[in-house]
C-alpha cells in the first residue's frame, strides 16, 4: 500500500501523451467530495494534444517535456514533481518508458493503466494481438509501475468480451470506456485506508 498519512488530499500528477480520456475521468473523480486526491500537475511529452488542451482549460499546471534526452527529461520532471509536492503519479496513456532510476525513486507511487488483462499482452497493440490469438476476452488493468514493463502488482482488472464482429478499433473503443471507469475505482481502492 502507498503510505501517505495525515492529510486530506494527496497531491497527484498525471502523465499523458495524447487524447487524455483517462486524465478526464481521474480529474472528475478527484472533484468528488469523498476523493482523496488533488490533480496538481499534468506532464506530457507532446505539445498541443487533446489532453494538454483539456488540462489547460481546467487550469491544471501543465508541463510539456521534450523527451529527446530521457535523462534531462526526467530531471525536469523530478523538479516539477518536487515543486508541486507530488506524492502519487498516474500514467494515463503516457507512451514513454520511465527509467529504472525514476521508477525506483518513486517506488510504489507510480500507477499505470494498461489495455489488456495482464500478465497477458504486455507492451503495444494489445487488442490486435488478443483478436489474432482468438481470445474470448480482452480488458484492462490498473497496476503499480516497476522496473519491468507492465509487470507491477495489480490493483484492479476488468474483462471485456471480444465479439465476433470486433476489429481492434471497435474493441479498443469498448475497452477505453471501461478503462475510464476502472482507473478512478482503482485509485479509490488504493487509497481506501487513508
Ligand atoms: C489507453 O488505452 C491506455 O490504456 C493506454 O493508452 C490509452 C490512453 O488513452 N496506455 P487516453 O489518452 O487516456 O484517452
Amino acid at each position: 500500500m502507498v503510505k501517505l498519512i495525515g492529510k486530506k488530499k494527496i497531491n497527484c500528477a498525471v502523465f499523458i501523451s495524447g487524447r487524455g480520456s483517462n486524465l478526464k475521468s481521474i480529474l472528475s473523480y478527484s472533484k468528488k467530495n469523498n476523493s482523496k486526491i488533488n490533480i496538481r500537475l499534468v506532464i506530457c511529452n507532446k505539445p498541443s494534444v487533446n489532453g494538454v488542451n483539456f488540462a489547460k482549460k481546467n487550469k491544471i499546471e501543465t508541463k510539456i517535456v521534450n523527451y529527446k534526452n530521457k535523462y534531462k527529461a526526467e530531471k525536469k520532471i523530478t523538479n516539477y514533481l518536487k515543486k508541486n509536492n507530488i506524492e502519487l503519479i498516474f500514467l494515463a496513456g503516457f507512451m514513454k518508458i520511465l527509467s529504472k532510476y525514476f521508477v525506483n525513486k518513486y517506488k510504489n507511487k507510480i500507477i499505470n493503466i494498461h489495455p489488456s488483462l495482464l500478465p497477458k499482452y504486455k507492451g503495444l497493440n494489445t487488442h490486435k494481438r488478443a483478436i489474432i490469438n482468438k481470445e474470448k476476452f480482452s480488458g484492462c488493468t490498473v497496476h503499480f509501475v516497476t522496473e519491468k514493463l507492465d509487470s507491477g502488482r495489480i490493483i484492479l482488472q476488468q474483462k471485456v468480451k471480444i465479439l465476433s464482429t470486433d476489429d481492434y478499433k471497435s474493441l479498443s473503443k469498448r475497452v477505453l470506456k471501461v478503462e475510464n471507469k476502472l482507473y478512478p475505482k482503482a485509485i479509490n481502492k488504493l487509497l481506501s485506508n487513508f
